[in-house]
């Protein structure tokens, strides 16, 4: 019997878990080709560290508003700064391309009964612009935002937002993140969690432990067969 028979929903992490953030950079011509892995890494770990700084400081600004201050850094760090192609680039984040195999694993999931969502530090507007630009706003049940809670990942208030919208308890919410962090705190929280480790990670050091690891959405439905 499979490890998630008693998973009654799945739960999504949205950036980097549904949605390729790399793909902002690598289809932005104002970026010089041999400077978009570097942009895409640094906006994302300034992005991630402006959620987990305003957090302790209780400061908390919107994904949005983290996500452009991020890119501001990044490209001034990175010798790009420019007004039009910080526009160019955060229109392109608002409609990143999904990998390629999200929208079957999501219709695998529906196919078996389960409501599927999204939970992320994404604002709803943001949200639910990338799930329509990616063709799989069908595939989702509810669009989960921070907003909703005040508050970023890893706060338990943001994870118990799923608890609370879905009518579930922790252990019967499936939840699927490639942010190794953030699926250490899911499953620290009670989730039953499967951390899509795209990049061949290490374990993260810090409290939980996913219950299954795959490489890619792809293995998802087998895993749940299984
Ligand atoms: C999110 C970020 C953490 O979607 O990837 O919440």
């Amino acid at each position: 019997m499979s490890g998630f028979a008693g998973v009654r929903a799945w739960v999504f992490d949205a950036y980097g878990t549904l949605l390729d953030l790399g793909s902002a950079a690598a289809r932005c011509p104002a970026v010089p080709e041999e400077k978009r892995a570097a942009l895409s890494t640094l906006w994302r770990e300034k992005q991630l560290q402006y959620t987990w700084l305003r957090s302790l400081q209780h400061r908390h600004a919107d994904f949005a508003v983290v996500t452009e201050a991020a890119l501001d850094y990044a490209l001034e760090a990175l010798g790009l700064s420019d007004p039009a192609r910080h526009a160019a680039l955060m229109a392109l984040y608002r409609r990143l391309d999904p990998y390629p195999e999200v929208p079957d694993a999501l219709a695998a999931i529906r196919a078996r009964g389960l409501p599927t969502a999204v939970l992320s530090n994404g604002t709803p507007a943001m949200l639910a612009e990338a799930v329509a630009a990616a063709g799989i706003a069908d595939r989702l049940d509810h669009l989960l935002s921070a907003e909703e809670a005040g508050v970023f990942k890893t706060d338990p208030r943001l994870y118990r937002l799923a608890v609370d919208r879905l009518g579930l308890h922790a252990a019967e919410i499936g939840f699927v993140s490639a942010n190794g962090w953030d699926a250490w705190a899911g499953a620290a929280y009670g989730f039953r969690v499967v951390w899509c480790n795209r990049a061949g990670a290490p374990a993260e050091r810090l409290p939980g432990r996913p219950a299954g690891v795959v490489r890619s959405l792809a293995a998802l439905p087998a895993l749940l067969a299984a």
